[in-house]
């Protein structure tokens, strides 16, 4: 669908395939040369949205790239979009910039506790989750997700025999990769209620909240549960994700608590670049302008999950999906098919993947498929798979 009409004139182009080869792409450099289809590493094969690119383009025809700091127009901008969209009344000095949540992720493991601690998470879930709290000298603890019927929900029970008294830190995936939960109210209550049983510092990475497929479904933020949950919780967002931008480099944490946010702010120093200026204006014209072009994105990535859901039920049953209720990550099962590898095994067939076992332990035996791509794209993804699975 090309279409004209929103606030710039533009058109939305989510359906001619964009040669990303001679980029850098990281998606496409690693089968570089190879018949391999890129559907793994979580960015998006989309041009971005017209209003971006105009905005970045004003950004280079100024034609001085110096140090930049967060200045007004960003700042407010952000604030509004956690308003308007989310309900949080953030103050900018609550934000903190950094060029990734990799990063963010990483400093939030230094700023608290001491090395020897440990830091706990939920798997399958996001691979730089788990590296972060061993790169800073802490101990890593986790807990896998629990399957109740097609829904994977936190295992209490068992996070509560996991959890040591050196537990300083709970990393929350939400909505969550890979599986698309988008946990609700009631589960991150007793999340919180956990962290405050433990006086746990609760990091929660929130990253795919704009890319919510079920429209009845609402992201819930960490910050927005009590006052109690905000004081104990760093927030890491981004507009990377949702408006395909993760080579700009731009995110932040909202940190309400001044304590925490001190530590933060320590841990990170001399470490952690500040953002471009090419992030800022991406960012700020993302959430002023980029509404019209997200709701075309999740009209299209539904469709393109409905497709997953189908071809997979009807042509290769004995792969098994649970339901996605956000991102455009598809969590899948080759258990029955008894291998431990299946992402290896489908690269030698022209499809790469994310390996689920890079996810934990609980992943292995899975791997991730990325349907942020035109629809043809992801036909001929399906097909190989379905190819691969039927030469077994
Ligand atoms: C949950 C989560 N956090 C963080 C990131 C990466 O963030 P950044 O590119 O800002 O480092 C990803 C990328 O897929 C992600 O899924």
């Amino acid at each position: 669908m090309k279409r004209k009409g929103s606030a710039v004139e533009s058109s939305f182009d989510f359906i001619n395939p964009v040669s990303r080869i001679g980029t850098g792409s990281l998606k496409w450099e690693r089968y570089g040369g190879r018949d391999v289809l890129p559907l793994w590493v979580a960015d998006m094969d989309f041009r971005s949205a017209p209003e971006i690119l105009e905005a970045l383009r004003r950004r280079v025809e100024h034609g001085v790239f110096g140090y930049t700091v967060p200045y007004a127009e960003v700042e407010e901008v952000v604030c509004d979009y956690l308003k308007q969209r989310h309900g949080l009344a953030a103050d900018h000095r609550s934000l903190h910039w950094v060029p990734g949540l990799v990063p963010a992720l990483n400093v939030v493991c230094r700023a608290f506790g001491a090395p020897g601690d440990a830091v706990m998470t939920c798997t399958p879930v996001y691979p730089p989750f788990l590296s972060a709290p061993r790169n800073n000298g802490r101990e890593l603890i986790t807990v896998p997700l629990r399957r109740d019927h097609a829904c994977w929900r936190f295992d209490f029970e068992s996070m509560e025999a996991a959890v040591t008294p050196k537990t300083r830190v709970f990393i929350l995936c939400n909505p969550h990769n890979p599986v698309g939960r988008v946990f609700e109210k009631e589960e991150l209550d007793e999340l919180v209620a956990f962290c405050d049983r433990h006086d746990l510092v609760l990091c929660s990475d929130e990253i795919h909240c704009d890319l919510i497929l079920e429209p009845e479904r609402r992201h819930v933020p960490a910050l927005a549960l009590s006052d109690e949950a905000a004081r104990r919780t760093v927030a890491l967002y981004a507009p990377s994700k949702t408006y395909n931008l993760p080579g700009l480099a731009c995110a932040y944490a909202v940190i309400p608590e001044p304590r925490l946010r001190a530590a933060f702010k320590r841990a990170a120093q001399g470490f952690i670049t500040e953002v471009n200026c090419f992030g800022y204006a991406g960012c700020a014209a993302a959430y002023r302008d980029g509404e019209p072009w997200r709701r075309e994105l999740l009209r299209v990535l539904r469709g393109n999950r409905d497709l997953v859901y189908s071809f997979v039920a009807e042509r290769i049953p004995s792969v098994r999906i649970h339901p996605m209720e956000a991102t455009y990550l598809a969590w899948l099962d080759f258990g029955e098919l008894g291998f431990e590898s299946p992402a290896a095994y489908l690269e030698r067939h022209g499809l790469g993947l994310s390996e689920g076992a890079s996810f934990g332990e609980s992943g292995a035996g899975w791997a991730r498929l990325n349907f942020g791509c035109p629809r043809s794209v992801l036909e001929s993804g399906l097909e190989r798979l379905e190819k691969a699975v039927a030469a077994l």
